[in-house]
């Protein structure tokens, strides 16, 4: 973050995540029904970029397996002290994307009926990250093995490329998806809301607050995921979008839903086309270098 006091009034008082620890240069954040210290890290910065992903483990002897999966597929591994973590795992995919998984972190008090803590958006918790990827087929393979499950694709139809795909481990659409394009880059991160009355309202705060034009896209209901969404950009144009009521994926005989590039329905069910900015515009990984999409077809872009 460029500016950390900035970043605070986008991340505590628009979208109302809780502040856990503060210390000069670093804030560290939870949403309201998280137990775990937080689920954000934001560090002052002279270059905004995201240090990395992380992603929690079942149990502990799963990290141990992790390390020798990510060593067995020649991909660095290296044990990292992160504050309020127990064992932290750091690796990258092969495209270079950061990515550290853990299992313990310092457990909180619950918070999620604290009814007067609640502010902006009301954020309950982190719901997903969204990547840019110059290989979509190749990125998703390799996360399958990893052991994420596809809910949703859009393919291409000219060429039977996927140009976009939703995966999940925690049993809603996704946890992570991928999309065509410059890549390794960060398209959004998501955190889930409990209902569009909510975003309804962070619009009506953000028009008349001075954050205008940091709304991007929305607010819509998807055609895939069918959940209600809106895009806004923090102060250092990172994307978050609001998500609510998207549809449960436990059952393990779910057929991952197909859809067509060129469908309208597909990006929102009302047809309304993203702007050329969401198809463009991403936050850089540290350390990752970028590459272009080798699918070059077009997804509908607003006039
Ligand atoms: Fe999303």
């Amino acid at each position: 973050m460029t500016d950390l006091a900035r970043s605070r009034e986008f991340y505590v008082d628009l979208l109302g995540l809780q502040v856990t620890y503060e210390e000069p240069g670093a804030l560290y954040l939870r949403a309201m029904e998280e137990r775990g210290h937080h689920c954000v890290a934001l560090v002052q910065a002279d270059r905004a970029e995201v240090g990395v992903l992380g992603y929690k483990l079942f149990d502990e002897p799963d990290l141990d397996k992790a390390a020798a999966w990510f060593a067995e597929e020649g991909l660095p591994v290296e044990w990292v002290e992160r504050p309020f973590m127990g064992r932290v795992l750091r690796t990258h995919d092969p495209w270079g994307v950061p990515i550290e998984f853990y299992v313990r972190m310092d457990r909180l008090e619950p918070i999620h009926q604290k009814y007067g803590l609640y502010r902006g958006v009301r954020a309950l918790r982190i719901d997903h990250f969204n990547l840019y990827s110059p290989h979509v087929d190749e990125q998703v393979a390799f996360y399958n093995r990893m052991g994420f499950r596809t809910t949703e694709y859009t393919e291409d139809s000219e060429t039977g490329k996927c140009w976009a795909v939703w995966m999940h481990r925690k049993g809603g659409v996704h946890d992570v998806a991928f999309t065509n394009g410059i890549g390794p880059r960060l398209h959004h991160s998501a955190f889930w809301t409990a209902n569009a009355l909510n975003i309804i309202d962070l619009l009506d705060v953000m028009s008349t607050t001075g954050w205008l034009n940091a709304i991007e896209r929305g607010p819509g209901r998807h055609g895939i995921s069918n959940a209600f969404f809106l895009y806004v950009r923090d102060p250092d144009l990172n994307r978050i979008e609001i998500y609510c009521s998207d549809y449960q994926t436990v059952d393990p005989d779910h057929e991952p839903i197909r859809w067509d590039l060129k469908d309208p329905q597909r990006q929102t069910l009302w047809g309304a086309p993203a702007p050329k900015s969401w198809f463009e515009e991403g936050s850089l990984f540290a350390g990752a270098s970028l590459n272009q999409p080798a699918l070059k077809a077009q997804p509908i872009i607003a006039p």
